[in-house]
């Protein structure tokens, strides 16, 4: 019986949305009412490392989300989005979980059908484009964050399942092309297939093949931003994003406003922003953005609210900080909860920001403190 097991192994961090997604269109296909602009953050803080594996010997489909990792050696290393040279699988029982879901479902399909041949005589592998249909897989996946965090575990987990899946079945599909599979899984996932500043375009037609991810610019075009993510609360949202954005799809009108009349605009600006690193507009932008998003929620009925007492005392710093000093020194921007994300123009003011949240927020212990810092614990020392 042939013996071999096949694996690649791929890592993905992240991404911010600065132009807000909020509203599908097409809840099964996800397709957005608008186009979003995000960041992706650095590919070793907040990402997923996946492992998928092939092997004639694997009876179903099966996967495993943040278990302990077993180092196995890498059949095969990856180029881009990937530093381990070492592949992780885990087969701990209580820690699988159910492929069953159409969004799975639809990731899997999708990627199959795309697979070409692989060849790897050293390991006895001979796999032919038609075996993917039949061949089953293990995949593990791990959050080097926690997932209940409200930090956009999805975003980073759809897009290193796709990724990883590509690679292993050698299939060609540029990244845009790949952003649309991953689209299905979690839509903010889309973006996450490029570094840098990303737009994900909603697209007109009906089958989503036009709704894709393209990159604006790279990682280093705009390299003094620093993020810095205060998490205010590491306790799951209660309205999950795909509930949230129907109740507002259906009830709120500034929702249909925001869609039609308002982001078309922001994203014409944003991307003038980005290219001129106008950190003034970009700033602008992004919180007005993030506080129109969080208005919808409001006007969603029930309503809906993501961001705390808390959430509001950070807005109202950054503000008048920016604000006295003339010009904006630290943007901000809120998802699906009341974690900030702030986004400082350089790393001198990331410092300060950072004394400043230690200041308004003493941690009650050195575990709290760690969790401001995203990006370069070295500001902290
Ligand atoms: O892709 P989802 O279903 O996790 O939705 C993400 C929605 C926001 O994070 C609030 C906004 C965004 O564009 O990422």
């Amino acid at each position: 019986a042939e013996k071999w097991v096949y694996m690649v192994t791929a890592q993905t961090p992240t991404n911010i949305a600065v132009i807000k997604y909020w509203g599908k269109r097409d809840e099964v296909r996800i397709l957005p009412v608008n186009d979003s602009i995000s960041v992706t953050l650095d590919p070793d803080h907040l990402c997923t490392v996946t492992t998928v594996a092939v092997s004639p010997a694997f009876d179903r489909d099966r996967m495993w989300l943040n278990g302990k990792t077993k180092k196995h050696s890498c059949e095969k290393s990856v180029i881009h989005l990937v530093t381990e040279s070492v592949s992780y699988i885990l087969l701990i029982e209580n820690l699988e979980i159910s492929l069953s879901g159409s969004r799975y479902q639809n990731c899997l399909r999708e990627i199959r059908s795309r697979g070409g041949d692989v060849e790897d005589r050293e390991k006895g592998v001979k796999i032919e484009k038609k075996d993917w249909e039949r061949l089953n897989l293990h995949i593990a996946s791990h959050n080097n964050f926690p997932t209940a965090a409200g930090l956009a575990s999805s975003a980073a987990g759809f897009a290193c399942l796709v990724f990883s899946l590509a690679k292993l079945m050698n299939v060609e599909e540029d990244p845009s092309q790949l952003s649309a599979i991953a689209r299905q899984g979690s839509g903010s996932a889309c973006r996450s297939l490029f570094g840098g500043f990303v737009k994900w375009k909603m697209g007109s037609k009906d089958d989503g093949s036009d709704s894709v991810a393209v990159q604006l610019a790279d990682e280093k075009h705009w390299d003094d931003l620093v993020i810095i993510i205060a998490v205010v609360s590491s306790r799951q949202k209660e309205t999950s994003s795909t509930s949230g954005m129907r109740e507002s799809v259906e009830t709120s009108l500034l929702l249909q406003h925001r869609a039609k009349e308002v982001v078309p605009k922001r994203i014409v600006q944003m991307e003038e922003a980005i290219k001129n690193r106008d950190f003034a507009s970009f700033t602008q932008l992004s919180c007005t953005d993030s506080n129109q998003f969080h208005a919808v929620c409001l006007d969603t009925s029930p309503p809906i609210f993501y961001m705390n007492d808390t959430s509001h005392r950070i807005i109202s710093l950054v503000e008048k900080w920016n604000r006295s000093e003339g010009t904006p020194q630290v943007a901000y921007t809120f998802d699906a909860g009341p974690n900030a994300v702030l986004i400082a123009r350089n790393r001198k003011v990331a410092v300060q920001l950072l004394q400043g949240l230690l200041y308004y927020f003493p941690p009650k212990s050195d575990t709290d403190m760690k969790s401001y810092v995203v990006g370069d614990n070295s500001i902290l020392k």
